[in-house]
């Protein structure tokens, strides 16, 4: 299996992607699946800025978008271009969002890191208390079902 030390380095070398001229704030992202298959992702910025995307999303797309539906956790680096990572870089609540709705709060994991040996895991519930997710839509249109 997949340790959180190598998710860290494989988010690091996603990280070296990361398409950052307005921002020169770089993010690597790199996602687990049930698989064992690493899905990598960095931001991708915009002149127009709003279409940018966070390097977390980018990896959670790719790996929907090719059938991948079961995730484990994801590890994420972020800080300013071309330098080393030296601090943490915490998911926006976009992301966060993003990640609710594929994979469970409770044991889905997110690992930041601020050097390759320097990690913290997080469940997403952490991150996302009271999270809204696909499970309240579906309780809601059952209801509706009934009247
Ligand atoms: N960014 C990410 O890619 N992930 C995060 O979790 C935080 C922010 C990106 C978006 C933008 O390209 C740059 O970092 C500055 O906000």
């Amino acid at each position: 299996m997949v340790d959180d030390k190598t998710l860290v380095a494989e988010a690091i070398s996603a990280r070296e992607r990361a398409y950052v001229p307005y921002s020169h704030f770089a993010v690597g992202a790199a996602l687990l699946d049930a698989n064992g298959k690493i899905w990598h992702g960095c931001n991708i910025e915009n002149a127009s800025y709003t279409p940018t995307n966070c390097a977390e999303r980018t990896a959670f797309f790719k790996a929907v978008s090719e059938g991948a539906s079961n995730f484990v956790a994801i590890a994420i680096v972020g800080g300013a271009a071309g330098k080393p990572i030296s601090d943490w870089c915490a998911p926006c609540g976009v992301c966060r969002q993003v990640m609710r709705e594929f994979c469970s709060p409770q044991s889905f994991r997110v690992v930041l890191a601020r050097t390759p040996d320097e990690y913290k895991a997080y469940s997403l519930a952490d991150l996302l208390p009271e999270g809204f997710g696909p499970d309240d839509l579906e309780r809601a249109s059952c209801n509706h079902e009934q009247h």
